[in-house]
């Protein structure tokens, strides 16, 4: 059982059990670290990295959950973080495009705030953005589309937050060194911490391969697991690690290089072009070789996150499958003419396979065994609505 935010009575000693490759690791006190906050972690996940200026503390998590759920929040004070992450929906909204502020339209689909402390990258496809300190300013700034609309209105917000006492009193708590705590850098920084607590790794898979319970996965859900670790289907090379998903970090790991792919889900111009905006990385750079490259989020969950896909355009698993079976939608059409020869810049993963009818079910079996009821039962109970 994960428990976020689990209080200890400030005991000097702070013991953080972690399991790293498989090793129990032990971190002693010293003086630089703070004290008062204890992860309790799934079986075999790592500590997460937590930047050495946002240091994790019960009051600041406490503090970051409420903000999470608050619309006075946003310029207008319609829109929290959790009209586009819902807790049900393992904080995603359902929805192809998210909607933010007066029904502005954002381009593609809220991501799953799954386990997102341990993202190398944070969002589908920006190299540069790798602290959730620094993604907090996108959501609350961005103009374009307009998703909690702040910029320019950081004071208005401020004043409807330091006008409730019981916020006065929260950031007081969270940030006791400051005299005047309600700023803008506090929310985002105990929102960040809050974030930080939502991992997931009590899912009937993490309990068949962590936990010992050979019962926890029946034999379809294991055959399902066998192919997704297949050579053959290769979704493990991209989904990868204790989190399915691109690169991570965590406390003591290499900082790993940020990996984007594409997928093969847009050929516009027969030469690979994803429609704009969402040309992916490319987005960033303007380097054609970053067309429609995205990263590969976490699986965990993922039966709770549809639609699929940066721009919500596959709606549901099976329709997922059957993208990756095909070597992706956008493969040339005809195969053995002129146009087979364009280099669509798709991963040289996405070759395509056969998946039987039965073999289809077990895969979607063992995709839907990552569900969490535990986190997504706790992260409902916690909601603050
Ligand atoms: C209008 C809907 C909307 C609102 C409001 C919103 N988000 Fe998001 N969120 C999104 C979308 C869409 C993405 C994907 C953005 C992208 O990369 O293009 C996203 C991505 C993220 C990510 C990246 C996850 C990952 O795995 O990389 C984080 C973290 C996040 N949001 C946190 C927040 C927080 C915290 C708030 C409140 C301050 C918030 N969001 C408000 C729609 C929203
Ligand atoms: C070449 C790397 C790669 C391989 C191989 C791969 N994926 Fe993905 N996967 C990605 C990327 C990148 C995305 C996001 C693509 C986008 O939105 O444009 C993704 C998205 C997904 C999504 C949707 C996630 C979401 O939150 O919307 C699912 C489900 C998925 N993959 C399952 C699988 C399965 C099952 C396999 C094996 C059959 C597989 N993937 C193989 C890279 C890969």
């Amino acid at each position: 059982m994960v428990k976020p935010a689990t209080a200890v009575a400030l005991a000097v000693m702070l013991l953080v059990a972690g399991c790293d490759h498989g090793h129990q690791i032990t971190h002693r006190p010293d003086v630089n670290r703070p004290v008062g906050y204890v992860w309790e972690l799934p079986e075999g996940f790592p500590v997460p990295l937590v930047p050495p200026d946002n240091p994790m503390t019960v009051e600041k998590v406490d503090l970051g959950r409420r903000l999470f759920y608050d619309t006075r929040l946003s310029g207008d004070g319609s829109v929290s973080c959790a009209t586009c992450h819902l807790p049900e929906l393992a904080f995603t909204d359902g929805k192809s495009r998210s909607v933010g502020m007066q029904g502005s339209i954002h381009p593609r689909s809220a991501m799953s705030l799954t386990n997102v402390a341990y993202n190398a990258t944070l969002g589908w496809d920006d190299p540069a953005l790798t602290r959730l300190e620094d993604q907090i300013r996108v959501p609350l700034l961005n103009t374009r589309p307009h998703e909690m609309g702040v910029a320019g209105r950081e004071d208005e917000v401020l004043s409807r937050l330091r006008k409730d006492r019981r916020m006065r009193r929260l950031f007081g708590k969270a940030f006791p060194d400051d005299e005047q705590p309600v700023i803008m850098r506090n929310a985002i920084y105990a929102i960040a911490a809050f974030e930080r607590t939502l991992i997931s790794g009590n899912s009937p898979y993490d309990r068949w391969a962590y936990g010992g319970e050979s019962t926890a996965l029946n034999k379809g859900e294991r055959a399902g697991a066998r192919l997704f670790f297949s050579k053959r289907l290769s979704c493990f090379q991209c989904h990868a690690g204790f989190n399915f998903s691109g690169p991570v970090v965590y406390e003591g790991s290499e900082l790993p290089e940020p990996l984007f792919h594409n997928t093969a889900l847009y050929d516009e111009d027969g030469r690979g072009a994803y429609p704009e905006p969402n040309t992916g990385v490319h987005r960033m750079t303007g380097r054609m070789e970053d067309m429609g490259k995205f990263r590969a989020p976490t699986l965990r969950n993922i039966a709770l996150t549809a639609p699929y896909m940066h721009d919500g355009s596959i709606p549901t698993l099976e329709a997922v499958l059957d993208h990756y079976a095909a070597g992706g939608r956008a493969r040339p059409v005809n195969p053995g003419t002129s146009e087979t020869e364009v280099e669509s810049g798709s991963d040289s993963l996405m070759t395509g396979f056969e998946l039987s009818p039965e073999e289809k079910k077990k895969l979607i079996a063992f995709l839907n065994a990552l569900t969490d009821e535990s986190f997504v039962r706790r992260a409902i109970k916690q909601a603050v609505r």
